[in-house]
C-alpha cells in the first residue's frame, strides 16, 4: 500500500490533470456542453464518467447519503451540498472524513482516502453529484455512453 500522503498528493495532481483536461476545447463534437462542468450530458445520455460515478456512489455512499444523492436521516443530501460546495472541499472531506461533534448524535463522515473504490473515481462521483445538484439529471440510472478506452486504461492503472 502506498503512503496516504503520497497517495494523496497524486490523487490531487491526478485530479488537476482531470480539471485541465475540462478546460480545454472538446473539438467541437456532439458533446460539447459548457466546459466549465464536469460531466456532459446529450439528450438524457451522459458521458461515462458521469455514469461511473453514479455506479460508485450507489456503491460507496448511498447507504448513508440515500439514493440518488438525496440525503437520510443519517447524512446529508449531497445534491443539496454540492450546489455550493467547492471541488476543493468535497476532496478534502470524501479524503479526510469529518466528524460533527456539536450535535448531540454524532454523525460522522468516514474518510475514503485508502479506499480505491472510492480515490480511483472520486471525480466520477463528483461528475454525478454536480449533474444531480444542476438538476440535469433525474433520479436513477442514467443511459450512458460506451466506455472510452482512456477509461479502461485509467480505471487499469488506478485499480492495480
Ligand atoms: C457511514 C456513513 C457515510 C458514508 C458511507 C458516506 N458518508 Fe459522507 N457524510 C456522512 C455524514 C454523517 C456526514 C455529515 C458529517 C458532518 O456533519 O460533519 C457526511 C458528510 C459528507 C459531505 C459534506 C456534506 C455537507 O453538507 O457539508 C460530503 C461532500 C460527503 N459526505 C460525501 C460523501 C461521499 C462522496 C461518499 C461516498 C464516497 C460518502 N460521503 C460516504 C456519512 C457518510
Amino acid at each position: 500500500m502506498r503512503p496516504c500522503a503520497k497517495h494523496v498528493s497524486l490523487l490531487l495532481a491526478a485530479a488537476l490533470v482531470a480539471a485541465l483536461g475540462l478546460l480545454l476545447p472538446s473539438g467541437g463534437g456532439a458533446w460539447a456542453q459548457d466546459e466549465e462542468k464536469p460531466y456532459q450530458i446529450k439528450d438524457g445520455v451522459v458521458d461515462w464518467y458521469t455514469f461511473s460515478g453514479f455506479r460508485r456512489y450507489h456503491a460507496e455512499c448511498h447507504v448513508c447519503h440515500g439514493p440518488d444523492g438525496l440525503g437520510s436521516s443519517f447524512a446529508p443530501a449531497l445534491t443539496e451540498t454540492m450546489k455550493t460546495m467547492s471541488y476543493e472541499d468535497y476532496l478534502e472531506i470524501v479524503v479526510n472524513g469529518r466528524e460533527n461533534v456539536g450535535t448531540t448524535a454524532q454523525s460522522k463522515m468516514p474518510g475514503f482516502g485508502e479506499n480505491r473504490n472510492v480515490m480511483c473515481f472520486i471525480d466520477d462521483i463528483y461528475a454525478y453529484l454536480m449533474a444531480r445538484a444542476d438538476g440535469v439529471l433525474g433520479r436513477g440510472r442514467p443511459k450512458k455512453e460506451a466506455k472510452p478506452a482512456e477509461a479502461k486504461e485509467r480505471d487499469e492503472d488506478c485499480m492495480s
